[in-house]
């Protein structure tokens, strides 16, 4: 099952982050609470949508350049998941390069031995090693893999959800956990161009079947089931939109009229047209893709993209480079 959340989400922290959060004058709600079980099940059901086209074109990237990429990188490695085992991707990379063992790493328990279960069946002779940890913070590899060079693996454009300065910050730590002669995969989302209207890329954050104005409207039934809140959510309508000048979707809940409502202890108000701001999920041209490596200790190897330029795949490896002209 597929599982992007970043950072752990305990109760305490949902609460404190509702908490300073609504009491923004832009109020915000960080995207990483939309993974409770309602909201992982419904983020499946996006992934599968016709109009989110992501996942099967990442899917599709990976399968079309299984051997260069096995080519490139070599046999041996240590595959470093951050955030642990999406059903197809996964297997999709550890057919192709024979990996020396697999190391996902999760916040959740419970979802790391799902995946591992599942991929240890499917890769009989594979050593499996999953780590429970939040990979944004310090975390320790499994002694099994010292000395095996490390090729990290971080799919579906996860990154989306960080803004640039964050984003570095999360590639750098990459880069030091991996260590030197290591590899990244990683999937990113492309900005609109000849291939990809703003119109197409809107509509794969609001489907017409309404399951992405679900997965955003389920934060607030989030906060009433776990904070005691009151919130009257018909009160509220999805919206998703480019936004061109910070090279992001951005998603908010529209107060329909004027409420007040309760939670987590406190009281809010909102106006009519007032919105929660719930995610961003930035997109990149291909050379800014390329500046995001070089600027967190990777150099681009290679790209690929799809015939219509909607998702790109892209090999980095670290930049262990210390003299420079
Ligand atoms: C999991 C962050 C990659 O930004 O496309 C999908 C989340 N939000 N539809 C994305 C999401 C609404 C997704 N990421």
């Amino acid at each position: 099952m597929a599982h992007p959340m970043l950072v752990a989400d305990v109760s305490g922290d949902f609460a404190s982050a509702v908490r300073a959060g609504l009491a923004q004058a832009q109020k915000v709600i960080p995207a990483r609470f939309f993974y409770d079980r309602a909201g992982s099940e419904l983020f499946e059901d996006i992934t599968r949508l016709a109009e989110y086209y992501p996942t099967r074109t990442e899917i599709g990237l990976l399968t079309a350049h299984a051997a260069a990429l096995a080519a490139a990188v070599g046999p041996g490695r240590a595959v470093i998941e951050f955030g642990s085992g999406s059903s197809a991707k996964t297997p999709l990379l550890l057919g192709a390069i024979r990996p020396g063992a697999y190391v996902p790493v999760d916040i959740s328990a419970a979802f790391l031995a799902e995946s591992a279960a599942a991929l240890g069946a499917r890769f009989p002779g594979l050593p499996v090693l999953p780590v429970a940890a939040d990979f944004t913070q310090d975390f320790r590899v499994p002694a099994a893999i010292m000395g095996m060079q490390r090729l990290g693996f971080f799919p579906g454009s996860t990154l989306g959800n960080l803004a640039p300065v964050a984003a570095v910050d999360l590639l750098r730590r990459f880069a030091s956990v991996l260590g030197a002669g290591s590899a990244l995969i990683i999937g990113l989302d492309l900005a609109p161009g000849p291939g990809k209207s703003v119109a197409e890329l809107e509509a794969a954050y609001d489907d017409a079947a309404g399951v992405t104005a679900a997965f955003n409207l389920n934060l607030l039934h989030r906060i009433n089931r776990e904070l005691g809140g009151d919130i009257e959510t018909d009160a509220f309508a999805h919206r998703a939109l480019w936004n061109p000048d910070l090279g992001r979707i951005e998603m908010h809940l529209v107060a329909r009229r004027a409420l007040v409502f309760s939670a987590a202890g406190r009281q809010f108000a909102m106006a009519a047209g007032e919105t929660i701001h719930t995610e961003n999920s930035y997109k990149w041209m291909l050379a800014e893709a390329r500046m995001l490596a070089m600027a967190s200790g990777w150099a681009p190897v290679n790209s690929w993209t799809d015939a219509d330029g909607r998702f790109s795949l892209n090999l980095w490896q670290r930049d262990d480079a210390r003299m420079q002209p």
